[in-house]
């Protein structure tokens, strides 16, 4: 999830961003960039050419990925069908498979749930486990009474909430711990809400909770307290989820935990995918130095995650 360059005044036209996306001669990172501007214009045209793309199973996984979490951070109901055929897919790429499950769990249909239920016991550990939190993330909605925006503080607009301000206007797949029910040690200090991070016990949308509340903390405490959930984790659906909050949160003292996850070539590919896109973010140049390290990696999705994170540095750099 990266590779975000927006600015409105920039943005090129839909069809020429939809072609973009579908050439599949275009280089990897002008082809991301161009469905994040298609996120940016937002409108029902912008959400079919990214559906249009998403389709294509054939084409890289990353930029398949990428376009399922664009699906959801747009939150229409019209993309549901498309997501749940990919999620439904069950020859297709785990992490796009994942990604998709999220965007249904972010755009929160009612219509989404017996899919996601099906699918809670899929084989794929990533695509259960995202199954499982898309669907305990519309039932905590439910239960708020809430409408599917309401984990999000922009999105066009459609947000409407006041608990606990997300102050990277993302759609989250768990609310923070500050808003509404269930959110238990919203007065805990940083380092005790880092322990209930780390704590293997509870549940993962328990985690992510405390996640997105440290992440909207924010400050290099909050950050290297999630930096630390690294060490000694197994879940990879947990580990990636970390690492793109760090990407988010954008705190240079991340750099090295972010840089041994990229370096661990025995990582699961999503975690080193979203380790690289999170040291894009960053920047600097040890962040650059480790990008470059890996931009020949043997597992495409790594290799293509720096090709696109080391683009991003070089086009916000070059703005003088
Ligand atoms: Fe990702
Ligand atoms: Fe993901």
């Amino acid at each position: 999830m990266g590779g975000e360059v927006q600015e409105k005044k920039e943005i090129p036209p839909l069809q020429q961003l939809r072609e973009c996306l579908l050439d599949r001669g275009q280089p990897i990172a002008k082809r991301t960039h161009s469905a994040f501007f298609l996120r940016t214009l937002g409108s029902a045209e912008a959400v079919s050419a990214v559906g249009e793309a998403l389709l294509v199973e054939e084409d890289s996984a990353l930029l398949r990925h990428e376009l399922a979490y664009i699906l959801g951070q747009m939150q229409d109901e019209a993309a549901c069908e498309t997501l749940e055929k990919v999620l439904g897919n069950t020859s297709d790429d785990c992490m796009v498979r994942h990604e998709a499950a999220e965007a249904l769990g972010a755009i929160g249909a009612d219509s989404s749930v017996p899919a996601l239920e099906r699918f809670a016991s899929d084989p794929a550990p990533e695509v259960s486990q995202t199954c499982q939190l898309a669907l305990d993330l519309i039932a905590w909605r439910r239960k708020q009474g809430t409408s599917p925006y309401a984990t999000a503080t922009g999105g066009g607009g459609k947000a409407d909430r006041g608990l606990d301000a997300n102050p990277y206007l993302s759609v989250d797949p768990a609310p923070s711990c500050g808003e509404g029910s269930g959110g238990e040690g919203v007065g805990e200090g940083t380092e005790e809400m880092g322990k209930r991070v780390r704590d293997g016990d509870r549940t993962l949308f328990e985690r992510y909770r405390a996640m997105f509340s440290l992440r909207n903390r924010g400050g290099e405490a909050a950050a290297l307290e999630l930096a630390a959930a690294f060490r000694g984790e197994d879940n990879a659906l947990f580990k990636h989820e970390v690492a793109y909050v760090l990407g988010q949160m954008q705190h240079p003292a991340t750099v090295p935990a972010l840089g041994t996850v990229l370096a661990d070539l025995a990582e699961h590919q999503m975690v080193r995918h979203e380790a690289a896109e999170a040291l894009g973010a960053i920047g600097g140049n040890e962040a650059e130095g480790l990008l470059r390290t890996f931009m020949a990696d043997d597992v495409v999705a790594v290799k293509e995650s720096c090709e696109v994170a080391l683009d991003t540095i070089d086009y916000w750099s070059n703005r003088g």
